[in-house]
């Protein structure tokens, strides 16, 4: 597909750079001026575990995924701290969104990042041991400072993932949204159409949703198979609400 000025990218500010105050120098390396990508959305995100799962779906049974997972929680930044744990999520807008962060980014690996591309995003990384209970090295962490959707269908796939519609200004939205018409409750892994106690109402007539996500919900809801897994709907409507879990 030829790029255009509305192509879009998602970017997460990871807890490693959270942590260690490098925000500002990141957004700096992003800004318009270097890379002629706007803001479309920008949120700081309690990042709960079914969002990261959902998130590094792809990653699901490789040795380094639980450590990713806890990583993009925050759980390994700030072990003691709940209330700081939290990325900052971006959507960022203009001619070759994806490439153009991917390429400030820099290589997945910080020590290659270093030896490859000094002066990126991920230079500036770190590769952390993982140690079993016998304190073995059974791997290591990439602590790379951001993540950067790979391809404009990841890029899809994640900004639905972390973004509701409303939260990207109208003229800047370029995946389909409606409003929603009917009621859509949640609890336990199920969807209902009607509230019952500890339910949680993701959707309600007058929301406006993604059109993917309503589908989706509509075709759980009849016990039909959907593509958009329902937890991949679900997890933006659960985080920055009530925290059970962490
Ligand atoms: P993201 O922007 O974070 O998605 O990184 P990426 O697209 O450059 O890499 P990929 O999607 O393959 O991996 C996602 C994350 O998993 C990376 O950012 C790393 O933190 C981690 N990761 C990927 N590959 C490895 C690996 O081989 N070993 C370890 N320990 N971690 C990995
Ligand atoms: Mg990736």
């Amino acid at each position: 597909m030829p790029s255009s000025e509305f192509d879009q990218t998602l970017v997460l500010i990871k807890p490693d750079a959270l942590k260690n105050s490098l925000t500002g120098y990141v957004l700096s390396l992003l800004s318009e001026f270097h890379t002629g990508l706007r803001f479309a959305g920008a949120k700081v995100v309690h990042v709960t575990r079914m969002l990261a799962e959902e998130h590094y779906a792809e990653h699901r049974g490789k040795v380094f995924y639980p450590a990713l997972i806890d990583y993009i929680m925050g759980m390994f930044h700030y072990p003691n701290e709940p209330h700081k744990r939290r990325v900052i999520a971006i959507v960022y807008q203009g001619f070759n969104a994806v490439e153009e962060v991917r390429s400030v980014a820099g290589p997945t690996d910080p020590h290659v990042a270093r030896e490859q591309k000094p002066g990126c995003i991920r230079s500036l990384g770190t590769l952390v041991p993982l140690r079993n209970a016998q304190g073995e090295e059974i791997g290591r962490r990439m602590d790379n400072l951001i993540h950067a959707s790979a391809t404009p269908q990841e890029a899809e796939r994640e900004i639905k993932l972390w973004f509701k519609p409303n939260e990207i200004p109208p003229h800047m939205r370029i995946y389909a949204a409606r409003i929603c018409e009917d009621h859509f409750y949640y609890k336990d892994d199920r969807v209902f159409a009607e509230y019952i106690p500890g339910s949680v109402c993701l959707l309600a007539p007058g929301d406006v949703a993604w059109e993917t996500d309503i589908q989706a919900l509509e075709l759980i809801l009849r016990g039909q198979p959907s593509a958009v897994p329902l937890r991949t709907v679900v997890a933006k409507y659960l985080t920055n609400e009530i925290c059970n879990e962490c």
